[in-house]
């Protein structure tokens, strides 16, 4: 994960923003495609098809290539899950979670337009081990929207023929592509697409946010799971295992960013994750952890006493926290800049901190940023100068870490600007200290 907090479909999220999400079986189960038995959800055609359209429409001229991720190597690689993640950059484009291929996008400069896909041959004796690949056929073809699939072997024809400026991802997933190397250093115009895509990925499409959304209500029903499986005594590990595993259990395809879950001392450790401490009665644990759907990810963070009642002290630095978070929320709208909801959040602490953190104001405990971009990356892409504008999404994430008193308090909450303001995507985990005493008073309850 790249570094920690930089600044800081669906109508099953109607209902956890109006309480908090109970787990009540698989709510984010794949859409079986049939020429596909190890892939999963079908492609969006329309959604992916303006996206295409949108960014050739923006260069006016040019020849686009992005590739795809290739397998990782089960004898080589260190793997600790899904052994492939489609690169984002040709996910927004295809939403294709195949190995191995490559998207070439020409603009001419008339309007007119082509796109191709290019796929390696299928090698049945390999799909003995991989299980079935799209190959360059009919099928690939229909399944993307995408009406000239050709074979790989054909691109670099393809490429010496391309006029105009070469639009490539110069970034992490190409920096060992000897294709996109040999373009680099060729003579030719090449140009990095990755700040366009950006801006486009800043603000989500419908599509994106029906992702983006499943990752959420998953990821709030897997806190809620965490608050009422938590006993004084578990270990970190067991707490993180309730939340991964209700995840997983809703269809998570996978996690979206290793689970940090830091009791007492631990929870002031920002980007703690050994997850290895046996909690004790009085603690409070800081769980930040969350789901990834679809290729998108939440980022949600909650604090609470492990024996299910805050002390006084605790509750009071919670609720200042929490004070502080809901005056950056309310400010949410159209035109707002991040770097001003950071502001009005360390105003808030400043001015409400009291003797609460003796002399000077707790906000000196609060110390990293107030929030970031999330979508495919859990640190999203995007300027973070962009007023904000309808369809962008973002956490707001205070926190007050006080090491001397061996806790800490972090809420984290995901935010989706509209029109007219915004929406607390995350509302389904439970936020105030009285919500969260009562979650987990209820669950003590049935046992
Ligand atoms: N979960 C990482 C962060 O909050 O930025
Ligand atoms: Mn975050
Ligand atoms: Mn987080």
């Amino acid at each position: 994960m790249r570094s920690f907090i930089l600044l800081g479909l669906v109508a099953v999220s109607l209902q956890a923003q109006q309480k908090p999400a109970q787990p009540s079986g698989p709510i984010g189960a794949w859409t079986p495609v049939p020429e596909l038995p190890g892939m999963g959800r079908a492609i969006d055609i329309p959604a992916t098809t303006a996206r295409r359209q949108a960014l050739l429409a923006r260069l006016g001229k040019g020849t686009v290539l992005i590739p795809a991720a290739h397998e990782r190597d089960l004898e080589v690689d260190y793997l600790q899950d899904n052994d492939f993640r489609q690169h984002n950059t040709f996910f927004y484009f295809t939403q294709l979670e195949t190995q191995d291929a490559w998207l070439l996008m020409t603009a001419d400069g008339a309007g007119g337009s082509e796109v191709v896909l290019f796929l390696p041959p299928r090698v049945p004796m390999r799909e003995r081990w991989t299980g079935v690949r799209l190959g360059p056929d009919s099928i690939a073809a229909r399944l993307t929207g995408i009406a000239t699939v050709l074979p790989t072997d054909s691109l670099d024809r393809r490429l010496r023929r391309a006029r105009g400026p070469l639009y490539l991802p110069l970034d992490v997933t190409t920096e060992h592509e000897t294709r996109i190397r040999d373009l680099v250093y060729s003579g030719r115009d090449v140009r990095n697409i990755r700040p366009v895509v950006d801006s486009m990925r800043l603000v989500k499409d419908a599509e994106e946010l029906g992702r983006l959304r499943m990752a959420v209500t998953i990821s709030a029903m897997g806190h809620v799971a965490a608050m009422r499986a938590a006993r004084p005594g578990m270990g970190e590990y067991e707490i993180e295992a309730a939340f991964e595993s209700e995840v997983r259990r809703q269809g998570a395809d996978r996690l979206g960013y290793p689970s940090i879950v830091g009791s007492g001392i631990n929870g002031t450790t920002l980007h703690y994750d050994t997850s290895r401490r046996q909690t004790a009665d009085g603690d409070i644990v800081v769980i930040d952890a969350a789901a990834e759907y679809g290729q998108y990810t939440a980022d949600i963070t909650r604090s609470w006493p492990v024996n299910g009642k805050f002390t006084p002290r605790q509750k009071e630095i919670y609720d200042l926290v929490l004070g502080s978070q809901q005056a950056a929320i309310d400010a949410v709208r159209p035109g707002i800049r991040m770097a001003t909801l950071d502001t009005i959040a360390r105003n808030y602490m400043k001015t409400n901190s009291g003797k609460l953190c003796g002399e000077s104001s707790c906000d000196r405990y609060f110390i990293h940023g107030l929030g970031h971009w999330i979508g495919m990356d859990v640190h999203d892409v995007g300027d973070y100068s962009t007023p904000l504008a309808p369809g962008m999404a973002f956490t707001i994430e205070p926190g007050i870490y006080i090491p001397e008193e061996g806790f800490g308090v972090r809420i984290e909450d995901d935010i989706l600007v509209t029109d007219t303001g915004h929406e607390l995507l995350s509302a389904g985990a439970p936020r105030t200290t009285e919500e969260i005493e009562k979650v987990m008073r209820e669950a003590r309850k049935k046992k």
